[in-house]
């Protein structure tokens, strides 16, 4: 049993293998936390106070004890209205104008599986490897009721929330806020990991002192954003990669969002995750409810490494779906970076000839294949095939990359419209704008108003002519911009971002529905909306518009908090690289790329012969590899933001077969010797290095390390493959 309800205290304990989540259900039916750590065997309620402390209210049914107050206690689920003056997790309007909400608990109930969630992603999970909480609660007075949701995935050490919120009562509400998941950590020094960056270098870590202030992060861009993602670590402040206590918080949503940290006056540390209250207020009419997306929760007592892991797992397991969740995704070659705008079938042909002869799998045409697209000024939204710029029938284009045995995917970006295009002419209401405004421009394009279903639609079943041409087995989901004007001529205001995001989903659910052997790959100006909520749907994503193999170590190594090496699209560019100018090596730029989906952003044509054949190689390399790089354990073993190197592993699951990963970063004249640990090896048992044929054992190459000179090159890179029988 993974959720247990001790009938006489009313605890609830949700347990997985080696964590234990606490909560309890008190005389005045408040839900208070009570803990969320190592896996204990009793109750914890002891580690609750009740103290006088001036100024902070007390509820009315504790008459005139003093001691008992919501603005100190740890909650599960703080509302503003009960005396939590903390940041709280929901904020209710109530039909009469007073901001109030008193949650009490009702009822609850347990069941085998997970539970889902209605128009949103969230983790699923077979009966037998999940149980459901639902706890019931309400306000006695505005009849507003919550449904908390918890879902429990022992074997993974995984922890899901959600919240349905009822309008119960007879008039509207509106929900100012709603929160997914607040956790209260009751004593102890915490740290935030939280993941900021922009466009180009998305994901770059920093740790902070979580003190008295707030600490607000999140996104009001209308996607998850490349500034901010919806993950964090709470970690005890002396947590390390490979040691410690640290919690994982990983929204499910694409969408605006916010996490809120806090240390409170008596020392307790609150963390708040949700949707962000900026852009939001959600009215409920009587009998409406309102789902909160779900946020997925982690626990680690074995530091950073450990809870990346349980993240890893869940994510690729029971987040991604379809037909490639667990295959070795196709190696692709993308027109991008080889041609821009500049291209016609001829060069699409090109592409997929030297793909051939390369052993690349897929040819990808990028973006300019519609409308006048000739520039990112133009077109979007007018998503028929440019036949007279390619030359021929999008079919016909097809047809020839197909003859010479590779496989055809394309660039679409559904959500966008282009003022410059017949769509825009024909239904300029259709653009989220504020009407007597002009709008602000971002790469001359707006967004559609997805919150609007005929919009939605329209767009669906224009793009559903052009996949339909032939056989396109890949599809790259683009989206370039943020949303500015939260205004729609359908939806009202407080509901535009939480519908468009609903709507978005919508659409992408209808589209991997009529194609199912379709691989389909997200994308937000490289990595802008890197989140759960869209590997739900596309189980990877382009990790950054930044190839450059050395600005992609961090960039990597940020998103490997959370997020599988299955979901990073990652590919070898051509050099100097045409982000930063760099030149690196095609070994190495091949070792990062293959720690991602695989492929390549180049005009093979332009490759020496020498360069062609170690791309054969490189090839040859993931096909042997491939399987262990997507489903192995992955550890850091350095950090690229304080190290002169960064390493990484990939071991199997039986620990038999690794793969260490290291590239230099740093040159000196006269250079110290690198000792690299790998970890999580069998100690005892004996490993093979494929290039040496040397023996160690996997202690000795745990504990004593294996040391690298590093050689006069620049950013040269290593791979050490062992394998034990
Ligand atoms: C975005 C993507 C790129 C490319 C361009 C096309 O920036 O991240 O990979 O597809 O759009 O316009």
């Amino acid at each position: 049993m993974a959720i247990l309800f001790e009938e006489k205290k009313k605890i609830f304990t949700l347990e997985t293998k080696k964590t234990a989540y606490q909560m309890m259900v008190d005389q005045y039916g408040v839900l208070l936390h009570l803990y969320y750590g190592k896996k204990i065997n009793g109750t914890a309620e002891h580690v609750l106070t009740y103290n006088d402390r001036g100024f902070s209210g007390n509820i009315n049914d504790t008459g005139k004890d003093r001691t008992y107050s919501l603005d100190v206690l740890a909650q599960e689920y703080p509302t503003l209205g009960t005396g939590d003056y903390r940041n709280v997790a929901l904020v209710v309007e109530n039909s009469d104008g007073s901001v109030w909400c008193d949650l009490r608990y009702v009822s609850h109930t347990i069941k085998e599986g997970k539970y889902s969630l209605k128009g949103l992603p969230a983790v699923y999970a077979s009966e037998r490897e999940a149980q459901t909480l639902e706890i019931l609660m309400e306000d006695a007075v505005s009849k507003v009721q919550v449904k908390l949701l918890y879902g429990v995935l022992p074997e993974e050490d995984i922890i899901t929330r959600s919240a349905v919120v009822t309008n119960g009562g007879s008039g509207k509400i509106i929900l100012q806020k709603a929160g997914s998941a607040c956790v209260d950590l009751i004593y102890g020094q915490y740290d935030l990991i939280s993941f900021y960056g922009r466009h180009a270098e998305e994901r770059m870590t920093e740790r902070t002192r979580i003190g008295h202030t707030t600490q607000k992060i999140g996104s009001r861009r209308g996607a998850s954003s490349h500034h901010y993602n919806p993950a964090v670590v709470v970690a005890e402040q002396n947590a390390t990669e490979r040691a410690g206590n640290c919690m994982g918080m990983v929204f499910v949503y694409s969408g605006n969002f916010s996490f809120e940290a806090q240390k409170d006056s008596a020392g307790l540390t609150r963390a708040v995750i949700g949707l962000n209250e900026e852009l939001f207020a959600y009215d409920l009419e009587s009998g409406e409810c309102f789902t909160v997306p779900e946020t997925i929760l982690s626990f680690s007592t074995e530091g950073l490494g450990e809870l990346s892991r349980h993240f890893h797992r869940c994510i690729r397991r029971n987040v991604c779906r379809g037909k490639y969740k667990e295959a070795l995704r196709p190696v692709l070659l993308n027109s991008w970076e080889a041609s821009y705008f500049d291209f016609n079938a001829d060069t699409i042909h090109n592409l997929a000839k030297e793909a051939a002869g390369l052993g690349i799998d897929m040819v990808v045409m990028d973006d300019g294949w519609f409308g006048q697209r000739n520039d990112d000024n133009t077109s979007l939204g007018d998503w028929e095939v440019n036949e007279e710029k390619l030359g021929c029938t999008l079919g016909e284009l097809i047809e020839k990359v197909t003859e010479e045995g590779v496989l055809f995917g394309i660039w679409i970006e559904p959500e966008m419209v282009s003022e410059q295009s017949e769509l825009y002419k024909k239904h300029p209401d259709w653009a989220l704008q504020i009407p007597g405004r002009k709008p602000v421009r971002s790469r001359n394009q707006l967004l559609l108003d997805f919150s609007r279903k005929e919009v939605r639609d329209y767009i669906f079943d224009k793009i559903c002519v052009a996949l339909d041409m032939g056989k396109v087995s890949y599809v790259k989901w683009d989206m370039n911009r943020s949303m500015a004007e939260v205004f729609s001529h359908a939806t009202l205001p407080g509901r535009v971002t939480y519908d468009y995001v609903l709507g978005l989903y919508e659409f992408l659910e209808k589209l991997i529905t009529r194609y199912p052997d379709m691989l389909i790959e997200g994308c937000s100006g490289g990595g802008g909306r890197f989140d759960a909520g869209m590997l739900y749907y596309t189980p990877q994503i382009w990790c950054s518009d930044n190839t450059d193999a050395i600005n992609r170590l961090k960039i990597q190594y940020g998103t490997s908090f959370f997020y599988p090496v299955s979901a990073m699209g990652s590919h070898v560019s051509a050099v100097p690289n045409h982000q930063t100018g760099r030149t690196v090596s095609m070994h190495t730029r091949g070792v990062v790329a293959m720690s991602g989906t695989f492929g390549y952003e180049l005009d093979p044509a332009k490759l020496s012969e020498e360069e062609k054949e170690a791309v054969k190689e490189q090839i040859k390399t993931f096909k042997r590899l491939g399987e262990l790089i997507r489903t192995g354990d992955y550890y850091r073993l350095s950090s690229p933001f304080t190290e002169p190197y960064t390493a990484w592993e990939f071991i199997s699951e039986d620990k038999k077969h690794m793969l260490v990963n290291v590239v230099i970063t740093e040159d000196y004249g006269n250079p110290e010797v690198l000792c690299i640990k790998p970890l999580g090896m069998l100690p005892e048992a004996v490993y093979t290095e494929k290039v040496t044929g040397k023996e160690y054992t996997g202690d000795v190459l745990m504990e004593a390390g294996i040391p690298i000179y590093p050689p006069m090159e620049e950013y040269p890179a290593y791979c050490l493959e062992f394998t034990c029988k």
